[in-house]
C-alpha cells in the first residue's frame, strides 16, 4: 500500500506542478490581454473626446465641459471623466466619481507629469481603478489633461475564475490518477502477486499443480521463467527425496542424478569430471540474425549430457556449428545447457582439412564401416590418417590443458574419434586416471585385422587404464583383436591387458538413458499427444501408427525396414489405409559419398511404395528428413503403437530404450533387431532379424494385434529394467571402476 500511495502521491505532485505551472503562465497571459483592452479602448475614448473638451475650454464653457463629463460616466467599465489643468487642479469631472477620488491631487499630478498613456491603477474599496491620461493643448500655449477612470475589478475576477477552473480540474485529474492507479497496480502486479504467492504456497505444500506460475505477459515473464525452472527443480528435488526414502523403506537401490552427483564428489575426491567427445552436447548455429543453440542427434550426446548436467564438469568437443564460436569466452569455453547453465563446454576449433580427413575421413569412412557389420566397404587414406593423428594430438594438448591445475584427473574419452588420445594423454599425465568408453561394435580380429593402423589403435587404446564397451561379446572381441595384434599380456580371468608395465582394464557397461524424468516417477502420466492432431499436420488420417527414430545412417537398417512396412501392407491389406509408419531422420554426415548414396536410395524407395499404395489422406510411410529436438521425438514415441529399432548392427541404440522411457502408459511396443547391443537387455522386446524382410512384416503385424494385456506386461518389466539401469547408474559404475584402479600396483604386479 505504501508503494501504491507514494506512486500514486508523485503522479499527483507531477500533475500538479505541471497543471500550475501552466495556469500562472496562462494567467499572467490573460491578464496583460484584458490590461492591454482597456488600455486601447481608454486611449480611443480619450481621443474621441478630446476635441470637444479643448472646444469647451477655448470657450470657457464650464457647464458644456461638466455636460460632456457627466455623458461619459457609468458606462459599460468606465466610471467616469475629468479634465485637470496644467497645474493638475480639477476643471470639470464626472459627477459619478467620488470626490477623494478625483482630488488625489499628488498621484494625478504625477500621473499628468508622466504624459499622455502612463496609466495608473488605484484600489478604491473593493475596486480596482484605471486612470488613463491625454494631454490636451487649446488656445494655441495651453495645456490640460483628461484622465478616464475605468474600473478594471472585473479583471482580477476573470484571473480568479481561470485560477478556480484549473484548481476544479486538478481535483477531477488526482481522483482519476489515484483510481487509474490503483487498478493498474491492482490488476497487474497485486493479482499476479497474490497467484504467485498462492501458488508458491501450493508448491511448498506439495500440491503440484503444474510447473509453470498461473500468469503471463510481459512484465512478469523473466520472473515466470524462473519460477518454473526453480519449480521443475524442487519437485524434481522432492521427488528424488521421495524416491530415496522409498528406495531406502524397500532396500532398493535406485541412482539418481542427486545420488550420482554425491557418489562423484565422494569418489572422486571433489575433482571434476572431464569428458571428451567429438560431437559437442550442443551446438550454436546461425539462423539469420539470430544464433540458435541445438541438442546434435546421436545416442553419446543423449546419455552423456544427464550425467555432466548431474555432477557437472568439463566436457571438451570438436565445435562444429557455424556460430560455435562468437558465443564462447577467449578460451573457447561456454557454460551450457544454455537455459540452465550446469558445466563447461570447451570447444576446439578444427580446419576443414582436418575434419574432412580425421572426422569424415578416417572414422567416419575408415573406422565406423570396420565396426559395424554392415557391408559397406571401409576406406582408409594415408592422408586421412595423419589427419587422425593431428587431430588427436590436438585434443590431447586441449585435454591437457584443462586438467594442468588437477591432481589425478578423471578424464572419460568418448568413442572410435579418439583410439589415439589415450596414450598421448597418459605420456604427459600418468597420474590421470583415463577410461575410454567404445560406444559402437568391435568386431573380430579378422575383419579389424584389415585396418592398416590396426596396431597404432590397439596400442593408443591400451593407454587407458579402463576400456568400456556396450555388451560382454565386444570386450571379448577386443582381448582377440590385441592378442593378435601385438606382444601383451592378457589376463582372461579378469579380463585386462598388461602391456610395457601398464595395465588396462576392459570391462562391459551397457549404456542407458535418464529415466527418472519427473512424470515417470511421480506416477502421474505425461500429457499424452493427441494421435489425430499429430497425423493431420502431417496430412493424413491413419489408425495405427508405426515409428522409426534415427540418424540418416546406413548401419540403422532403414532400407530393410520400409521394405517391411511394404511387405506388412501387402501381406495384411486390411492395415492399407490404416497404418502408417512414420520415420524421423536427422541428416547425418552428409559430407560422405556413401550417405549420400543411400539417402538418395532411400528416398527413391519410400516414394515407390508409398506410390505403389497411393490413397486420399494416407500415406504408408512418412519420410520426415529433418533435425528434430527432443521434444519432438518424444512426441512421436508417444503416440507409436509400435517402435521399429532395426540396425543392421549397433553398439547399444539407444533409440530403444528411449521409446521405453517415453512410454508411460505402457502401451506401445518395440521391434528391435538382434544385431543393437540393446537387445541383449530389453528382452520383451519383439526380437527381429533386420535383414529378414518378411519376419519383420510379421512382427509389425503382430505388434498391432497383440492383446492389450500383453503390450503392458512386455513393457512394464522393460521399463521395470531400465528403471533400475539408468545412465546414472552407468555414469556410477564407470567411474566407480575406474578410481578403484590401483594404478601403481597395476604398473608393478599388474591385475
Ligand atoms: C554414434 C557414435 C557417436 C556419434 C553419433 C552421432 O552414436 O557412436 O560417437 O556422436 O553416432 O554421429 P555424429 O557423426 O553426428 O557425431
Amino acid at each position: 500500500m505504501k508503494i501504491t500511495f507514494r506512486l500514486i502521491l508523485s503522479l499527483i505532485v507531477v500533475v500538479v506542478t505541471v497543471a500550475i505551472i501552466s495556469a500562472w503562465f496562462h494567467v499572467r497571459q490573460e491578464r496583460e490581454k484584458l490590461y492591454e483592452e482597456v488600455r486601447s479602448q481608454s486611449a480611443l475614448l480619450a481621443e474621441s473626446f478630446k476635441e470637444s473638451v479643448r472646444h469647451n475650454l477655448e470657450t470657457g464653457n464650464s457647464s458644456g465641459l461638466q455636460k460632456l463629463a457627466d455623458k461619459f460616466q457609468n458606462q459599460k467599465q468606465l466610471e467616469g471623466v475629468a479634465v485637470y489643468d496644467s497645474s493638475g487642479t480639477l476643471i470639470s469631472g464626472s459627477s459619478s466619481l467620488a470626490p477623494d477620488l478625483l482630488s488625489r491631487a499628488t498621484e494625478i499630478n504625477a500621473l499628468i507629469e508622466a504624459g499622455s498613456g502612463a496609466d495608473r491603477i488605484y484600489a478604491v474599496g473593493e475596486k480596482k481603478i484605471f486612470l488613463h491620461p491625454l494631454k490636451i493643448t487649446f488656445d494655441g500655449a495651453k495645456t490640460a489633461r483628461i484622465v478616464l477612470f475605468t474600473d478594471i475589478s472585473y479583471i482580477d475576477y476573470d484571473l480568479f475564475k481561470i485560477w478556480r477552473r484549473t484548481l476544479l480540474r486538478l481535483l477531477a485529474q488526482m481522483v482519476m490518477i489515484s483510481l487509474v492507479t490503483l487498478l493498474i497496480i491492482r490488476w497487474n502486479l497485486v493479482d499476479p502477486i497474490t497467484q504467485m504467492a498462492e501458488w508458491m504456497k501450493g508448491l511448498r505444500i506439495g500440491d503440484e499443480r503444474g510447473s509453470a506460475p498461473p500468469f503471463k505477459g510481459d512484465i512478469f515473464a523473466p520472473i515466470a521463467r524462473e519460477a518454473t525452472t526453480l519449480a521443475t527443480n524442487l519437485q524434481a528435488a522432492r521427488r528424488a527425496a521421495q524416491n530415496e526414502a522409498r528406495l531406502r523403506q524397500k532396500g532398493e537401490s535406485l541412482w539418481t542424478p542427486e545420488r550420482l552427483k554425491e557418489h562423484i564428489r565422494v569418489k572422486m575426491d571433489g575433482r571434476p569430471l572431464f569428458v571428451v567427445s567429438n560431437r559437442e552436447p550442443y551446438m550454436h548455429l546461425r539462423e539469420g540474425k539470430e544464433i540458435k543453440a541445438i541438442v546434435p542427434a546421436g545416442g553419446l550426446v543423449t546419455a552423456l549430457d544427464p550425467i555432466l548436467k548431474a555432477a557437472g564438469g568439463t566436457w571438451i568437443a570438436h565445435g562444429s556449428g557455424d556460430a560455435d564460436f562468437e558465443v564462447t569466452d577467449e578460451h573457447n569455453r561456454i557454460k551450457v545447457p544454455p537455459e540452465e547453465p550446469a558445466y563447461n563446454l570447451r570447444r576446439i576449433a578444427l580446419t576443414k582439412e582436418e575434419e574432412d580427413g580425421y572426422y569424415y575421413g578416417f572414422s567416419n569412412e575408415g573406422i565406423w564401416p570396420l565396426c559395424h557389420i554392415a557391408h559397406i566397404r571401409p576406406i582408409f587414406r594415408k592422408e586421412d590418417w595423419e589427419h587422425y593423428y593431428a587431430v588427436n594430438k590436438k585434443f590431447a594438448e586441449t585435454v591437457l590443458e584443462e586438467i594442468a591445475d588437477v591432481k589425478e584427473p578423471c578424464v572419460l574419452i568418448q568413442d572410435y574419434h579418439f583410439t589415439l588420445l589415450p596414450g598421448m594423454i597418459k605420456a604427459v599425465r600418468p597420474d590421470a586416471r583415463v577410461a575410454v568408453f567404445w560406444h559402437i561394435p568391435w568386431p573380430n580380429p579378422e575383419t579389424f585385422g584389415i585396418c592398416p593402423w590396426q596396431r597404432e589403435l590397439v596400442m593408443g587404446l591400451l593407454g587407458a587404464d579402463l576400456i568400456g564397451f556396450q555388451t560382454q561379446f565386444y570386450c571379448n572381441n577386443f582381448l582377440d583383436t590385441v592378442d593378435r595384434t601385438i606382444e601383451s599380456r592378457i589376463d582372461w580371468e579378469h579380463f585386462s591387458v598388461q602391456k610395457e608395465g601398464h595395465v588396462t582394464l576392459v570391462k562391459p557397461f551397457p549404456i542407458s538413458v535418464d529415466f527418472t524424468q519427473p512424470d515417470r516417477e511421480s506416477k502421474k502420466l505425461s500429457e499424452k499427444p493427441d494421435a489425430a492432431a499429430v497425423l493431420k499436420e502431417l496430412g493424413i488420417k491413419a489408425e495405427k501408427i508405426g515409428l522409426g527414430v534415427d540418424r540418416i545412417d546406413y548401419t540403422k537398417g532403414m532400407l530393410e525396414r520400409v521394405k517391411a512396412v511394404e511387405r506388412f501392407l501387402e501381406k495384411y491389406p486390411d492395415y492399407v489405409k490404416k497404418f502408417t509408419f512414420i520415420q524421423l531422420g536427422a541428416p547425418s554426415r552428409t559430407h560422405i559419398p556413401q550417405y549420400h548414396r543411400f539417402l538418395a536410395e532411400l528416398h527413391a524407395e519410400v516414394d515407390r511404395i508409398n506410390w505403389k499404395f497411393k490413397a486420399k489422406d494416407w500415406k504408408a510411410i512418412v519420410f520426415l528428413e529433418k533435425h528434430h529436438d527432443h521434444k519432438e521425438i518424444t512426441k512421436y514415441y508417444k503416440i507409436a503403437d509400435t517402435c521399429l529399432v532395426t540396425s543392421l548392427h549397433d553398439g547399444m541404440n539407444l533409440v530403444a530404450k528411449e521409446f521405453v522411457a517415453a512410454s508411460d502408459d505402457h502401451r506401445g511396443v518395440l521391434i528391435l533387431s538382434r544385431f543393437a547391443g540393446a537387445s541383449r537387455e530389453l528382452k520383451d522386446a519383439l526380437i527381429v532379424n533386420p535383414y529378414d524382410i518378411e519376419q519383420m512384416a510379421d512382427a509389425i503385424y503382430y505388434s498391432l494385434t497383440m492383446p492389450k494385456a500383453e503390450v503392458e506386461e512386455r513393457m512394464t518389466r522393460m521399463r521395470q529394467d531400465l528403471h533400475e539401469n539408468n545412465i546414472y547408474k552407468w555414469a556410477a559404475n564407470l567411474t566407480e571402476e575406474l578410481m578403484r584402479l590401483r594404478m601403481d600396483d597395476f604398473r608393478l604386479t599388474g591385475v
